[in-house]
């Protein structure tokens, strides 16, 4: 015998004897035994006769049923069943059970004298003589309603609590919502189903530790997010911070997290949980918001410089014009005019291009068949791509109308068909195609509001099959003076200018691009309602000459002696002046004046102000204007009338002596007995 239980044994006797006795039967008469059990207060117990009428009583009856013992002794059992049980034939069934198996539970709502319904637990037990006779059956039972409330009211908590839990679970899926605690000590994380599924976490993966979750996030974002954990972890701070998440198929998401630090009762912090929603979507569109006022600031400037420069081009192209033309045809001298007239002319394209580009010059928009300008144009652009490549067109029959301005549009195609070209030098193929789209607003949240609009528009794409576009590249394409061609190869405007045409013209338009696979550029212009003016322009004549007089007004002293000397050179009479007051002084002096050829902005009095004067007081006098500088605002402030005779600067002396004399020549055929 092990030490312990002898030393037990011998310090408490007591608990032996305890224990002998509860061994023996008892000994008790029937009456003592029936006073014990009468005197249970919490439980009823009483007998049934096999028939099931009641046969005994105790206090418990009184308490849990309501019966004094006169009352009960006697009375069928099934007076303490429900009405609904009673009619289901319970009381019996529970009888026989009883009496088949020996007991039966019984668990239900039972009903009390005063027939307030009580939750009871019980039990009925058969009784039988020696003889396999049945003398009856026990029944103990005991009121368990403040139990079985309390077990409801707990149920239903858990069921609101389910319910809300799902509400919650809803809610942040439809949010796009994921939470998760960690446990600083432990350095536990736990993550709920929604995170799991914005990290892209498998169904038997699991970022257990915040080193798990890092790993998960962008390389360039991780070291500040575990910044903020520890920070908020060190100083109880609440945690913000936005960051990458990498999706194992390479997605990325961007994610924006908020989190809370817990505490203990001694005030260390032991945990933090926070939540984290998907704010990818936001993120594109302020990307997208932020690139279009990039190429806005951008624009400006490069506005801003092709207008000053311009001014100085049109006086170096228009004087070595008139150079030349003093110099004998073997003079070696021609030779370098011309070396200086072509640099000055490649200039004017550079600032012709950011002028385009900057949404700043003035666009002469008709009404437009974009198929049609596309199958006028192809001859030039397969000449333009090369015999290596493919050139396909796939034009919608009756394809919307739009307004634009039909060089610029060409210029579009010509750029987009020239980078095409350049991006498959071992050959590809060229599709161009038109459609006519109607963007609804899914399409519109897709992409950004702020930079796309949405209804009907003509859809031009132009897709190659060269190299593609490395997506860090795509978004600096249309950035004036971004190439990555060689130095001398491209200047980096074509896109820009593309871009700022399409804009001015009340477009949008988007670059989609696979590595190795090609480069699509999709435009969009709007629709108009009107049906296209059919033909093309009017072939180049040759520079005309008159002998009408003509008043240049402009605020330039390069510029306006250059013009007066230009058109004196091709026979005309010129008479100048500074700004609209001045030449209206002219007008006063001089009646003879056939035209006015007039700049924009001007001190005292600008051109516009000047037209309308003009127009009161000399009805069929002509006006042309020319200006460096014009774009939407000018036209809106009324700086400019829109569609005026309009000569952009800077121009060469043919370009000015065709519109004027189209000018001259329109008022001949209008009115034929002025001078
Ligand atoms: N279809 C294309 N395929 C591949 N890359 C392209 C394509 N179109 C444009 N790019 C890229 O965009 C850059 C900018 O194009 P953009 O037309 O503005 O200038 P560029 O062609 O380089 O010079 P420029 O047009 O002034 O001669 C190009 O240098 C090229 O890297
Ligand atoms: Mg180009």
């Amino acid at each position: 015998m092990p030490m312990d239980a002898e030393r037990s044994l011998q310090s408490a006797p007591t608990e032996t004897s305890t224990r002998q006795v509860a061994a023996a039967p008892i000994q008790l008469g029937e009456d003592r035994w029936k006073a014990i059990v009468e005197q249970v207060k919490d439980y009823a117990i009483f007998m049934l006769t096999p028939d099931g009428f009641s046969a005994s009583w105790n206090e418990g009856v009184k308490r849990v049923l309501g019966y004094e013992e006169a009352e009960f002794l006697g009375q069928p059992g099934w007076y303490i069943f429900t009405p609904e049980d009673r009619a289901a034939g319970v009381p019996a069934q529970e009888l026989a059970t009883a009496a088949r198996d020996g007991s039966c539970n019984d668990d239900r709502w039972m009903f009390r004298k005063d027939g307030v319904r009580f939750w009871a637990t019980g039990i009925a037990t058969s009784l039988w003589d020696d003889a396999g006779g049945l003398i009856g059956f026990t029944k103990v039972m005991r009121d368990r309603t403040d139990e079985k409330r309390h077990d409801e009211a707990l149920q239903a908590s858990e069921e609101r609590l389910g319910e809300s839990e799902h509400r919650l679970l809803t809610a942040l899926a439809a949010a796009r919502m994921g939470t998760w605690k960690w446990d600083i000590l432990s350095n536990q994380e736990t993550f709920d189903e929604g995170l799991n599924q914005l990290f892209g976490v498998g169904p038997s993966e699991q970022l257990k530790t915040l080193e798990d979750v890092l790993r998960r996030i962008h390389p360039d974002d991780r070291d500040a997010v575990a910044l903020a954990f520890s920070h908020s972890a060190g100083t109880g701070a609440d945690l913000a911070t936005e960051f990458r998440v990498v999706r194992p198929d390479g997605a990325i998401r961007w994610l924006r997290d908020h989190g809370k630090v817990f505490y203990d009762q001694q005030g260390a912090a032991v945990s933090m949980a926070g939540a984290c929603v998907d704010v990818t979507e936001r993120k594109q569109a302020d990307e997208q918001l932020r690139q279009a006022q990039r190429m806005d600031a951008v624009g400006r400037l490069a506005g801003g410089v092709a207008h000053e420069v311009n001014n100085m081009m049109t006086a170096i192209i228009g004087f070595s014009d008139l150079v030349v033309d003093t110099l004998d045809d073997s003079d070696s001298r021609r030779g370098d005019l011309n070396h200086i007239r072509r640099a000055a002319g490649r200039a004017a394209m550079v600032t012709a291009q950011l002028l385009a580009f900057s949404r700043r010059q003035l666009l002469q928009p008709r009404v437009l068949d974009l198929n049609l300008v596309i199958n006028e144009l192809q001859p030039m652009l397969v000449r333009l791509l090369g015999e290596d490549k493919q050139f396909a067109a796939h034009l919608q029959p009756s394809l919307w109308s739009v307004h634009a301005d039909r060089g610029q549009v060409e210029q579009v195609l010509i750029n987009l068909a020239l980078n095409a070209r350049d991006a498959m030098p071992h050959g590809g193929r060229l599709a161009i195609e038109t459609a006519n789209v109607t963007l609804d607003d899914a399409y519109a949240t897709r992409h950004s509001a702020t930079v796309i609009g949405r209804g009907a528009f003509v859809r031009l794409v132009l897709s190659d099959t060269g190299g593609g576009i490395p997506e860090d590249v795509q978004s600096r394409i249309f950035e004036p003076f971004f190439t990555t061609k060689p130095v001398g190869q491209g200047t980096g405007l074509g896109l820009s200018m593309v871009y700022g045409i399409v804009k001015q013209s009340g477009g949008f338009i988007w670059v989609y691009s696979e590595p190795q696979q090609g480069t699509a550029f999709k435009v969009y212009l709007p629709r108009v309602d009107t049906p296209a003016d059919s033909g093309s322009p009017a072939p180049p004549r040759p520079a005309p000459r008159g002998r009408e007089t003509i008043l240049v007004v402009e605020d330039d002293d390069m510029v306006r002696p250059l013009t007066a000397r230009l058109l004196g050179a091709k026979g005309y009479t010129v008479l100048e002046a500074r700004h609209g007051l001045d030449a209206l002084e002219s007008l006063r002096r001089n009646r003879e004046v056939s035209l006015v050829l007039t700049d924009v902005i001007m001190p005292e009095m600008g051109g516009a102000e000047l037209a309308r004067r003009l127009a009161a007081l000399y009805p069929e006098l002509p006006v042309l204007f020319m200006s460096g500088f014009t774009d939407d605002e000018i036209v809106r402030r009324g700086l400019l009338i829109p569609g005026s005779p309009y000569l952009q600067k800077p121009f060469d002396v043919h370009t000015l002596a065709l519109r004027v004399r189209e000018l001259l020549d329109a008022r001949a055929e209008k009115s034929p007995l002025s001078p």
